[in-house]
């Protein structure tokens, strides 16, 4: 454990490179024939897509999405606006959904309802960190690395008011 001042290892690097090579080749296996766009959804998701990729043995192209959530800082209030969208025309493309971290659901859902609007042939969901504590709304996904359940997580991309995005493993803030 290589705990730091306020943060708890939760997830060390090794566990979750292992967790992501095991995802890549389930993907890479159900994709197989395919040559599907991934969709990172930003800021969070940005580490997580560059490890999952390379590890991902079909041929994989790239593209970023960013939601800004309307709400009071805190708490997300489901209406979403989307800030960056997928430059990539997605109509009939087989599409991946990569992201760090689902919570209440409420912006990925607006997000994935965003992305199937523009009639991809289809959209797979793998979210590296399935935290319920505060689950909303049900979304369907098919890939998860980490049912957590509860708690403020950093590192590994997620941060906290913008920091600790750097941190190799995954952390939770403690009190
Ligand atoms: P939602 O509540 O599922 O809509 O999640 C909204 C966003 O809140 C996620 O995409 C993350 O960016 C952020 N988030 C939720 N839980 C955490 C956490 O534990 N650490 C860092 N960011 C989080």
């Amino acid at each position: 454990m290589t705990d730091k001042a306020g943060l708890k290892e939760l997830l060390p690097e090794e566990v979750v490179k292992a967790k992501i090579r095991e995802m890549a080749l389930s993907i890479s296996k159900d994709l197989e024939g395919k040559s599907p766009v991934f969709v990172g959804i930003l800021d969070g998701a940005f580490i997580f897509l560059a490890d999952l990729i390379r590890e991902i043995t079909v041929p994989v192209e790239v593209d970023f999405l960013r939601a800004a959530s309307y709400g009071d800082g805190t708490a997300s209030s489901g209406t979403i606006r989307i800030t960056k969208d997928v430059e990539t025309d997605i109509e009939n493309r087989d599409v991946v959904v990569v992201e760090d971290i689902v919570d209440t659901g409420l912006t990925f859902r607006s997000v994935i309802d965003h992305l199937r609007a523009k009639s991809p042939a289809s959209i797979t969901v793998a979210v590296l960190i399935d935290k319920r504590e505060r689950r909303e709304v049900e979304v369907d996904i098919d890939y998860v690395g980490f049912v957590v359940p509860r708690g403020f997580l950093v590192g590994y991309g997620l941060d906290c008011a913008g920091r600790h995005r750097e941190l190799r493993g995954v952390y939770e803030i403690i009190k």
